[in-house]
Order: C-alpha cells, then sequence, then structure tokens
C-alpha cells in the first residue's frame, strides 16, 4: 500500500500537465507520487477492478444532518470553515469516520473559485448561493481572471492534513464543477429553474460562452491537480445541473470542454469521476468524455444506466436521497435491489443519486452504510 515506485509512465504531459508549454518535455513521473491510497477498494472499483465487497460513501456526507456539522456551522460560516484548512479537514475526517465510509471527500463549495476569477458570492440562508454581480456580456467574460487558481491553496492544505490523518487507510476524493454547471451560476447569479441567461448565452453568443467554458476549464484543472498534488486519490467533477440540455446541446456547447477537463486531470495520474443528475439521456454522451466512472442519479436503474455506457468502466450511485427518510425496511430493500443491479461486476461504488439532503436521519445513513459493507460481501 502506499506509495509504489514500481509503477511509472512514461509521458510528456505527466510531471506538469497544466502548464503550456510543457508538452515538449519529456519526463517520467510515477503516477502514484501523489495519491494516498491508490491500492484501496474504492479507487480499484474506480478503475472497474475486482474489490472483496461494494465501496461506498455519499454525496454530501458531510453537512447539515449531521449534529457534530452542525456543532461546528453555529461557531463558523460554510466559507470560513472551508477556507480554514484545520476546520476543514476535521469536518471532512469526523463525517468519514462516523460513517465508517470507504472514501472521505474533502470538505469544500463547489463555488470557491468563482471569486479567485473576480466573482464575489455569497451564501443567504434562504435562497442559497447569490452572485454578487452575474455575468452576461461578452465584456464580463473578457475580465474573468484565470491566474489566481493558486489561491484556493487553503483546499489543498485541508487535503494535505486530512491525508496526514488517513495515511493509505482511507483514500481522499477531491472535487470541482463542471464548467457547464459552474457557469449556469455565474451566470444566473444562483441557482436556476430554466437556465434562460446561460442557454441565451450558449445559443446567441457562442464565441463568448466558449471563451467562458475555456476559461473555467483553465481554472478548475489547475485547482484539481493542485488537490492531486496534495493527496487526493480521484477527482469527482460536478455538472448536477447539466440534465437541463438536449443531447444536441450537450454534445456541441459541452462535451468538447468537459473532454478536456477530463484529460487534464487524468493526466496527474488519477481516476475521474463525472457526476450530472436529470443525466438518464446524457449518458453515453457523457462517457465520451473519457471519465473511468459515471456518476447515475436514481431516475434509472443502475443496471439500465450502465448498459447504456456498455459496461465499460465504473458507475457510481444511485439511490434516490430521499429513501433516506423511509422506514428501514423500504430502505433496506432498495439498497438491496441495486446491488442486486449491479451484480457484482467490477466497478460497482454504492452512493446516493444526488447529496444528502439536510433533514435525513443520520441512523439511516449509518445503518445503509453498515448494510452495503455486509451485504456485498456476502
Ligand atoms: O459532499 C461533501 O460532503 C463535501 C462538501 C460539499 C459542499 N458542497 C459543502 C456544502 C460539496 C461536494 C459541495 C458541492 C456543491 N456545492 C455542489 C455540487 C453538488 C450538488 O449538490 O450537486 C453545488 C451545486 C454547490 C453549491 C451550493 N453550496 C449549493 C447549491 C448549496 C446549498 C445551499 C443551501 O443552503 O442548502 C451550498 C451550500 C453547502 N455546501 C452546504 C454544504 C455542506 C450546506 C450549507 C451549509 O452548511 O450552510
Amino acid at each position: 500500500m502506499g506509495t509504489s515506485a514500481s509503477a511509472f509512465v512514461e509521458s510528456s504531459d505527466l510531471a506538469h500537465p497544466l502548464q503550456a508549454g510543457s508538452r515538449h518535455l519529456s519526463r517520467k513521473c510515477y503516477i502514484k507520487e501523489f495519491m494516498s491510497a491508490p491500492n484501496s477498494r474504492f479507487i480499484r472499483a474506480c478503475k472497474a477492478l475486482p474489490v472483496d465487497r461494494t465501496p461506498v460513501w455519499f454525496m454530501r456526507q458531510a453537512g447539515r444532518y449531521m449534529s457534530e456539522y452542525r456543532a461546528v456551522r453555529k461557531q463558523h460560516s460554510l466559507i470560513d470553515i472551508c477556507k480554514k484548512p484545520e476546520l476543514a479537514a476535521e469536518v471532512t475526517i469526523t463525517a468519514a469516520e462516523a460513517l465508517g465510509v470507504d472514501a472521505a471527500i474533502i470538505f469544500a463549495d463547489l463555488l470557491l473559485p468563482l471569486e479567485v476569477m473576480g466573482l464575489p458570492f455569497r451564501f443567504e440562508a434562504a435562497e442559497g448561493p447569490v452572485i454578487e454581480k452575474p455575468i452576461r456580456e461578452h465584456a464580463d467574460i473578457s475580465r474573468l481572471r484565470t491566474d489566481r487558481a493558486s489561491d484556493l491553496g487553503y483546499v489543498s492544505d485541508a487535503i494535505r492534513l486530512v491525508c496526514k490523518h488517513f495515511g493509505d487507510h482511507l483514500p481522499l476524493i477531491g472535487f470541482c464543477g463542471a464548467p457547464f454547471t459552474l457557469a449556469s451560476y455565474m451566470v444566473e447569479g444562483g441557482g436556476s429553474r430554466n437556465y434562460v441567461h446561460t442557454k441565451k448565452m450558449m445559443y446567441s453568443s457562442t464565441a463568448a460562452w466558449d471563451e467562458l467554458m475555456q476559461k473555467l476549464v483553465a481554472v478548475t484543472s489547475e485547482y484539481a491537480a493542485e488537490q492531486v498534488q496534495a493527496g487526493a486519490d480521484t477527482i469527482q467533477i460536478f455538472d448536477s445541473w447539466v440534465g437541463c440540455l438536449s443531447v444536441e446541446d450537450y454534445r456541441r456547447y459541452v462535451v468538447p470542454h468537459v473532454t478536456k477537463l477530463v484529460q487534464k486531470l487524468q493526466a496527474t495520474g488519477v481516476p475521474v469521476i463525472y457526476f450530472g443528475t436529470d443525466s438518464a439521456t446524457l449518458l453515453s454522451t457523457m462517457k465520451e468524455t473519457g471519465a473511468e466512472v459515471i456518476g447515475l442519479d436514481w431516475r434509472i436503474p443502475l443496471d439500465e444506466g450502465w448498459r447504456q455506457i456498455h459496461f465499460r468502466g465504473a458507475v457510481q450511485g444511485n439511490l434516490d436521497p430521499v429513501l433516506l427518510f423511509a422506514e428501514w425496511k423500504e430502505l433496506q430493500s432498495r439498497a438491496e435491489h441495486i446491488l442486486a443491479l449491479a451484480a457484482k461486476r467490477p466497478g460497482h461504488i454504492f452512493n446516493l443519486g444526488h447529496g444528502i439532503l439536510p433533514e435525513t436521519p443520520v441512523e439511516n445513513v449509518k445503518r445503509l452504510c453498515q448494510f452495503v459493507r455486509e451485504h456485498s460481501a456476502k
């Protein structure tokens, strides 16, 4: 376990995959140089390798449903927690240990890169995220900065603390937003129902849209690569709202950019998880980005989703988060059903179809985790 000097690859891209002009440099780079738990059950499953039982973790496993998190939130704002590595590490570790999951996910927020690009935002209790000056014109996009990703170093600092704590016992997931989902917040100014401003820009100012996507890929790829260098074992790309697009629009306006992001991240040596919701019609196109793991929400049976990507690579999902509010018998039978649909094929990571909701009974999350561990080992 731990770092291994045995597996190295020769590559022109690996050492500094994100710096322009690095392509001509031929370097040897150990792909496991940075990863903390490359041989863990979870990372093996990401690569669709056989494992002893199904790995399990939950999106938003550190959140308001958990009393330990609420206690920290009483003293600190969400952004404070993100920006103080000791606090972010504590919240990350506490949730992973309380649940007994097979991976931790670094505590941060999807929108942090907006600030370093020049778009300040805040969280309003009733509304969620609010971007102070949404971008609507080409000139707004031209002003966005791409040279300050390293100002997000507090996230990597938190990752280093978590990795020091877990060593190679538990893998750590880093994450970033996908360009479409981040753009939707930047353009709408917050959450949205119909994404009118975002789609309007996409359809009528395609050059501006492409520039925005490119800038987002530049910043998020550098940010996520720093997370890998700090010890993250995989990067999950959250494209939470991409399901609002038709397949044609997704393919034309989004896929080329996400594919670049996936390639840049893979050049760091880690497997990539690509997650979206409302994505049943997009799955085979999402797979064309080359991501090793595709996230499945709850709207499609697990085996059907997997079949759509021809059982190539791994899938993660896909229990409806609202089932955690049901009686244990129902919750258990639905979890059992998902495991049956996975049919012990290598490459299933048990998760919800989206994040844990704030009012979720924590005991059900713990019991579900234990059930998946025990039941999948049989
Ligand atoms: O999963 C984890 O445990 C890691 C932490 C994490 C947070 N945000 C912390 C957080 C992760 C992975 C995210 C990602 C994120 N942030 C996404 C993508 C995931 C998804 O749900 O699709 C999005 C869209 C955001 C933006 C964002 N941040 C929203 C829409 C909200 C909700 C606002 C609300 O009040 O519910 C947040 C706030 C947020 N980020 C919370 C947490 C734990 C809850 C609010 C809090 O503690 O005050």
